[in-house]
């Protein structure tokens, strides 16, 4: 089976090579020709575990090509999938200027029935403006070529991308003929043979699907980020709660960690999305916009406590651990970091940051506002506090000889609740986390 993947980033990179993977033949296209390049080279522009060796395994098999344009390859297709970037608008609303500008070429390309798949988080409605935009360029041309569209959106998790595709909880696919449902059917079964969870529906619920999705599971965080900060307040402590309510079968233990708040590419700016949404249709997403309000808040709660153990933030010295927004990822987008470093530097402060992936990508978004230290013990030397902001794995055990050697002072503020208090206070640190007790 041929297909063509437009928009060549974490979720068409790897949908393109779990596809091949599998044995369907795939050109993944992007105009970014750098990118596209690299590629060809062997070279993979994100770090996402085991993605390396799936991409290179599978361009020497001969199923897996990149591509600058549709142009070469429209013919051989039987489906376009877009898996462009749907970032927010100056009004929270997604910007669909590049699926609709696929959706263009698409009708400017096609010779024969094709179906277009959108992979990309698209709000409800947005498959009627791309049939529109596609119709426009089919009429400009003036030919009458049968296409149809389809809704596919990705569920993958950065850091756990390859294990998602290849065995998702369930795959969503949102259309409108028993031709495209074939095709979707045939395409997909692979991943599925054991238990084939693909749910077909309408376009319009496949599109809200994915938005409910990241809205409850932002509205789970936010939700314990509460409680989290009232335990504080009243002496509970919110790992304890955690367990008490997830172990009911009715609420389950996922999502329900407390921290610095969530970043990422997908649920802030899916968050803004669906209460634009709302808007647009005189609809006031009450919950959703307080999941929001909570999430912003969180993100200043490291530097909050930074400033009440420090006092004065001026002339101190900050080691940040942990960069990208989640572990196994490179990905700063919206990631609590860049609040909590860009609060340091406006109070005064000078920080130091080590990351074990993420330090390029930092460099590229702030370049030298921080100290970038070599290694995680290296950004501790002459601290006076440190701040730990991603839950590498690398940070969970480390030895607290070293880091009382390299520290000047002795205040840890934990943003992912990964340290034990008790160790903490016998190791003489002052300790701060979220929503456990204030300082051990
Ligand atoms: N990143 C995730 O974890 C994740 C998970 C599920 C869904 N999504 C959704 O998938 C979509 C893509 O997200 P991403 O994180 O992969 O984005 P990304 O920014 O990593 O990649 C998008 C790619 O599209 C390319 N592009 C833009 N316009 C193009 C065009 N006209 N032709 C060809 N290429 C073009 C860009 O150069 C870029 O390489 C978004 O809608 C996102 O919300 C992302």
């Amino acid at each position: 089976m041929n297909i063509a993947i437009v928009g060549t980033g974490y979720v068409g990179l790897v949908s393109g090579a779990c596809f091949a993977e599998m044995g369907a033949d795939v050109v993944c296209v992007d105009i970014d020709k750098n990118k596209i390049e690299a590629l060809r080279q062997g070279k993979v522009p994100i770090y996402e575990p085991g993605l390396d060796d799936l991409v290179r395994r599978n361009v020497s098999a001969g199923r897996l090509h990149f591509e600058i344009s549709l142009d070469n390859v429209i013919d051989d297709v039987e489906a376009v999938f877009c898996a462009v970037g749907t970032p927010p608008d100056e009004d929270g609303s997604a910007d669909l200027s590049y699926v609709l500008s696929v959706a263009r070429t698409f009708g400017r390309l096609i010779n024969k029935y094709s179906l277009f798949v959108t992979k990309s988080t698209v709000p409800v409605g947005t498959a009627e403006l791309v049939k529109a935009a596609i119709a426009d360029e089919l009429e400009k041309r003036g030919v009458d070529i049968p296409f149809e569209v389809a809704s596919n959106p990705e569920f993958l998790k950065e850091g756990a991308a390859i294990k998602d595709f290849m065995s998702p909880d369930r795959v969503v696919i949102g259309i409108e003929s028993e031709r495209a449902r074939r095709v979707m059917e045939r395409l997909y079964r692979p991943f599925l043979l054991n238990n084939f969870r693909v749910l077909f529906m309408d376009i319009p619920s496949a599109e809200m699907t994915k938005y409910a999705a990241n809205s409850m599971l932002a509205t789970r965080i936010s939700f314990m980020n509460e409680i989290a900060n009232l335990c504080e307040l009243t002496g509970a402590d919110v790992n304890m709660v955690r367990k008490g309510i997830g172990s009911d079968v009715r609420i389950g233990g996922k999502f329900l960690y407390p921290g610095c708040g969530y970043g990422g590419s997908c649920f802030p700016k899916d968050v803004k999305a669906i209460i634009k949404a709302g808007e647009d249709r005189g609809y006031d997403m009450r919950i959703i916009r307080a999941v929001e309000e909570v999430n912003e808040r969180q993100k200043s709660i490291v530097f909050d406590k930074l400033a009440d153990a420090l006092g004065n933030l001026k002339g101190r010295r900050v080691a940040v651990w942990g960069l990208a927004f989640k572990p196994e990822t490179d990905d700063m987008r919206c990631a609590p970091s860049l609040v909590v470093i860009d609060k340091l530097i406006d109070a005064g402060a000078t920080v130091v940051v080590y990351d074990p992936i993420a330090m390029d990508e930092c460099r590229r978004r702030i370049g030298d506002k921080v100290i970038y230290a070599a290694d995680m013990y290296e950004a501790l030397v002459d601290a006076d506090a440190m701040a730990l902001l991603t839950e590498w794995k690398q940070f969970r055990l480390p030895s607290w000889k070293l880091v009382r050697r390299a520290m000047k002072g002795n205040v840890i503020v934990d943003g992912r609740n990964i340290y034990d208090p008790s160790e903490l206070a016998e190791e003489k640190f002052t300790y701060c986390c979220i929503g456990r007790k204030r300082q051990v």
